[in-house]
C-alpha cells in the first residue's frame, strides 16, 4: 500500500521542530509499524538524509521504549498494544499517518520522536524498590500466604512498562497511573510493607517535583495504557498516601 507520513522532525531539544511529509510505496500490511519506519529510514540514508530518530529496544511490548503518537493516539489506533506491536494492516492504502513524540513538560523532546523520560527513573529511584535484606535467615517469601486477589492485583500493577502513554494521553500530563502502579505492586504484598510509608511519600514528592500535572479522574490514561493498568491503582495510592500522612 501507498502512504503519506507526516512526521515530527526536531534536530535537538532547542530546535523548534516541524512536521515533515514523506511518501512511501509498496508497504506490506504484514510489516510492523517500526519496520515500516526502518524502511523509510533506509531510504533516507540512501538519499544522504538524516534518518528519523525514534526509541525502540525489545520490539515485543516489554521495554516501553517505542513511545509515540500515531494519528493522535498514544501507541496508535489499536487497544492494549505498544507501537512495536502495531502492524500496517491496521491502516489502508492511501492513508495519511501523523507520527509525533509524547507532549508533556516533564518529557522534553530530545530529537524527532525521542523524549527524555528520565523523570520516571527519578520517581523510581525515590522509592520504587525494596531495600530490606531478604537473604540469609529470613523467611522464604513463597511461604507467606497471600490472598489471591491481592497477588493478582500486584502482578497486574507490575506489568507497567513505564512507557509514558498515560502521561501523554492525560490533559493534565499527570503521572498518577504510572506512579500508582509502582506503589501498588509493593503495597499489596507483605514484602512491601516495611518501607511503605517512605515509598509513597517520596515517590509522590518526586512526581510533583518533576512537573507532572494532577489527576482529575478523566480516565484517558487507563484507556490508552498498553498494559491495561487500572485506575483502581490510583485510588489505592491515594489511600496509601493518606495512611502515610497520618503516620508521618
Ligand atoms: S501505566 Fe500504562 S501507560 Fe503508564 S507508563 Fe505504565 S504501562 Fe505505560
Ligand atoms: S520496543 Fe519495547 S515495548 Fe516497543
Amino acid at each position: 500500500m501507498n502512504l503519506t507520513l507526516k512526521i515530527w522532525r526536531q534536530k535537538s531539544a532547542k530546535d523548534k521542530g516541524k512536521i515533515v511529509d514523506y511518501t512511501m510505496s509498496d508497504v506490506s500490511p504484514d510489516m510492523s509499524f517500526l519496520e515500516m519506519l526502518d524502511v523509510l529510514n533506509q531510504e533516507l540514508i540512501d538519499k544522504g538524509e538524516e534518518p528519523i530518530a525514534f526509541d525502540h529496544d525489545c520490539r515485543e511490548g516489554i521495554c516501553g521504549m517505542c513511545s509515540m503518537f500515531v494519528n493522535g493516539q498514544a501507541h496508535g489506533p489499536d487497544r492494549a498494544i505498544t507501537v512495536c506491536q502495531l502492524h500496517m494492516r491496521s491502516f489502508k492504502d492511501g492513508d495519511t499517518i501523523y507520527i509525533e513524540p509524547w507532549r508533556a513538560k516533564a518529557f522534553p523532546v530530545i530529537k524527532d520522536l525521542i523524549v527524555d523520560r528520565s523523570s520516571f527513573d527519578r520517581i523510581q529511584h525515590a522509592g520504587g524498590f525494596i531495600s530490606v535484606n531478604t537473604s540469609g535467615n529470613t523467611q522464604d517469601a513463597n511461604a507467606i500466604p497471600i490472598n489471591k486477589h491481592d497477588a493478582d492485583a500486584a502482578f497486574d500493577a507490575a506489568t507497567c512498562i513505564g512507557c509514558g502513554a498515560c502521561v501523554a494521553s492525560c490533559k493534565n500530563s499527570s503521572a498518577m497511573l504510572f506512579v500508582s502502579a509502582k506503589v501498588s505492586q509493593f503495597a499489596l504484598l507483605p514484602q512491601g510493607q516495611v518501607e511503605a510509608t517512605d515509598r509513597v511519600m517520596n515517590m509522590v514528592k518526586q512526581m510533583d517535583a518533576e512537573g507532572f500535572g494532577n489527576c482529575t479522574n478523566t480516565g484517558a490514561c487507563e484507556v490508552e495504557c498498553p498494559k491495561g493498568i487500572s485506575l483502581e491503582n490510583i485510588a489505592r495510592m491515594n489511600r496509601e498516601y493518606l495512611k502515610a500522612s497520618f503516620k508521618g
